[in-house]
Parts: structure tokens; sequence; C-alpha cells
């Protein structure tokens, strides 16, 4: 999950990184009464999971409360890269007289986290990175040791950060390595982090993404998920447990198996191509104890989906064997009753194949028509989904 910048500041914050008064609004009434109680100069900043805010005219100087009303009437609403900004975060601003970088990431491709470090930080730290890399240091920290302060001073002297800023961004480091770590995270960037005329380093802003595979490990981070933007069938299918993600199209997909879900929306895509461009409307594995109740709730997110025109069910039996799965799937449209309204093309195979098929085929469910290979039920899915 990415997170808003002023849930990023606010980690910061109890992880003692160093960051500027700040607080949300979502009207321009009460950005005022926010830049009030801040006092002075203020921030108005774009709230949108997307980069390049400033750029796009997202974060405003406000010179004081009824500026800052009027910057944030004009930023409220604003459509950042498809963003539609609904919270602007007004913040202190700060004098700065130069703007760095730091990011702590998961460097998959290497199996190691890495810092990056660079003293050209702020809104063209991307250019940077393209036309003079060498301005931006990149180093692999260890899983294991993190970033204690001697490493952390190590890879601020590689940065070639300045000699009177160097102690305070290693001290800063050294923080966000235990908000990486100790939140869970697979993304911790500040840009820009300034040292200000005074001579104090700051985050100015913050973007954190969290690995959601440690939700479980983090009950607080619950409270950080975006309600407004979550789409209904996603959530609804988080509840019961499904893996479960919607995409455009018209063929609703459930298979078991990760893999095998993944070639289904491809050859579903395929064979759309022949009958006008339908497309896949959703991944969802149901895994590998596809038991009755498992099939019940995929079919009825799948079907709760408007867009979705047929269902196709695509099982390979294995540990769980194809009769079980059939006995699922027949068992789940007694539970739908007549909820269920749409054509269902099931293929089985694999364990147990001829028994899973006999009974679908006693069970003669009007919805349900079985093929025996997965390009012709895709086929017959799509076709199904044109009509
Ligand atoms: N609190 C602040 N006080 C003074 N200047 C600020 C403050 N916050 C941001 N700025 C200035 O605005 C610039 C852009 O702000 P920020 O980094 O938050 O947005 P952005 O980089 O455009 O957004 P994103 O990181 O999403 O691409 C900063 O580089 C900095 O110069
Ligand atoms: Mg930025």
């Amino acid at each position: 999950m990415d997170l808003f910048e002023y849930q990023a500041r606010d980690l910061f914050e109890k992880h003692g990184v160093p960051v500027l008064a700040a607080a949300i609004a979502t009207t321009a009434d009460e950005a005022q009464v926010v830049a009030t109680k801040i006092g002075g100069k203020v921030v108005v900043k774009a709230q949108v999971k997307v980069g390049g805010r400033g750029k796009a005219g997202g974060v405003k100087l406000a010179e004081n409360p009824a500026d800052a009303r009027e910057k944030a009437g004009a930023i409220l609403g604003m459509d950042i890269k498809g963003h539609i900004v609904r919270t602007v975060m007004i913040a202190a601003a700060a004098p700065i007289e130069s703007e760095y970088y730091l990011a702590i990431l998961l460097d998959r491709s290497n199996r190691t986290f890495l810092v990056m470090a660079s003293v050209s930080g702020g809104m063209d730290i991307e250019e940077v990175a393209h036309t003079a890399p060498e301005k931006l240091a990149k180093i692999p920290v260890s899983a294991v040791d993190g970033i204690s302060a001697a490493k952390a001073k190590e890879i601020i002297s590689a940065a070639n950060f300045p000699a009177d800023v160097a102690d305070q961004v290693a001290s800063v480091l050294v923080k966000l390595w235990e908000v990486f770590q100790s939140e869970d995270a697979t993304l911790v960037e500040v840009n820009p982090l300034v040292k200000t005329k005074d001579g104090k380093v700051i985050a100015l802003d913050g973007k954190v993404t969290l690995d959601d595979n440690a939700d479980f490990r983090q009950p607080d981070h619950e409270a950080l998920i975006d309600q407004a933007a979550e789409n209904p069938l996603e959530a609804a299918a988080k509840e019961k447990g499904l893996n479960y993600v919607k995409l455009e199209g018209e063929v609703g997909i459930i298979g078991n198996g990760a893999g095998l879900v993944m070639s289904t929306l491809d050859v579903v895509a395929y064979a759309g191509e022949k009958h006008g461009g339908v497309r896949p409307a959703n991944f969802l594995d149901i895994g590998g104890g596809a038991s009755a109740q498992v099939m019940a709730d995929g079919l009825s997110i799948i079907l709760g989906d408007k867009d979705v025109k047929s269902v196709f069910v695509n099982v390979f039996g294995g540990i769980t064997a194809c009769d079980a799965v059939a006995t699922g799937i027949v068992q789940a449209l007694e539970l739908l009753g007549s909820k269920a309204t749409k054509p269902i093309v099931v293929r089985l195979d694999g364990n147990n194949v001829m028994e899973g098929r006999a009974i679908l085929n006693k069970a003669a469910h009007p919805l349900v028509q079985q093929l025996d290979t997965m390009d012709g039920a895709a086929d017959r899915a799509a076709e199904l989904a044109a009509k």
C-alpha cells in the first residue's frame, strides 16, 4: 500500500525524523483554520498518490491564512494525472537553502535493500538519475545489519554530503531505516530532504510504501487504508480472504493456482479478440482447497460485478480433486439461488476429472456448460460475453 504524504509525514514524526508542523484539510475554509493554527507562511500541498505534484501545480506557497484558503480552493478538485485532489496538507513553509534526496527501498533484482542518496534532490531528481547518474549514490544495505550510525556515515560520505550537514543527514538516515524496518515498508523516500537557511535538516516530502504481506503483524496499518479509493469488489473479496483483482473486461475468471489463473487471463484475452475484443474482468485464485463456500464466495463476488457478462471457471484438479470442485460449484449455485444470473463455462481437468464432469452433468444447472479444453472454454466464455 502506498501512503499519502501526510501519512508518511506522521510515520516520520513517530520515529523521530525531523518534519514540519502540518495538518490536512478537505475544504478551503478548513485550510484557512489549519493555516492560522500553524501560523506564518505555509505550503498547500495536494494529497494524491502520484509523483510530480509540484510540477502539476499541486504545491503552492501561501503568504497567510487567507492566501492558504485561496490556494487550497484552487488545488482541491484538481486532476493530477488522473487523481482528483480531495485532501490538501498545509505545512509550515521552510526557508530552503539546499534540497537533497534520500531513499531506502527493496532492491528485488539484487535481493537486498538499497539506499539511494543525492545532494541534487528536489523536483528534478529523475532527470539527475538519468543524465548524471554519478550524482546518485546507490549503496546496498544488508537486511541483517541494517543501517547503524557507522553505516549511515559511510553512505553519507559516499554521496558527498557537505560536512556541515553530514551528521544530521546520517542521523535522519538511521531514523528512516527505523521507519523502513519497524513499519515493514518496501520504500521510504524523502525528496526533498532540505537544509534550511538556519542549518537544520528537515524532511519536506515523504513517500512510503508498506508491504501488505506484513499486515498481519501491523494492526495499526489498517487505519491507513484509503477507504474512498478501495474498489468495493476488491474490499469484499479481501474480507472473504480471496485473492481477487478487478480488471476492466467482461469475462469473470475463477481458477485454482495463481499460474493457472494468469494463463487463463491470457487465453481469454486472446480468444476475446475474435469476439469483439472482450477481455477478462478479474483475477481470482481460489487456491488449493476449493470448498463449496470458497466457490460460492468467489462466484458471488464475480456475479456482483456489473461488467461481467459470462464466467469462466478453470480448474486443474490436483490435491483438490475435480469431483470436490464440481460438488463445490453445484452447492455454490444452490447457495446463490436466483443471484446466479450469468452463464458459467466450466473446464475441469486433472485428478478425478471424469467424476467431476459427471457431477456437473447430473446437476444439469441451466447456466452451466462444460468444455473439455482451456482454449475451447475460453472461446465459449468470450463468445457468451460478447452476446
Ligand atoms: N514545507 C515546505 N516549505 C517550503 N517549500 C516546500 C515545502 N514543501 C515543498 N516545498 C517545495 O516544493 C517542492 C515540491 O514539493 P514536494 O516535493 O512535496 O512535491 P513533489 O516532489 O512535486 O511531489 P512528488 O514528490 O509527489 O513528485 C519541493 O522540492 C520544495 O522546493
Ligand atoms: Mg517530492
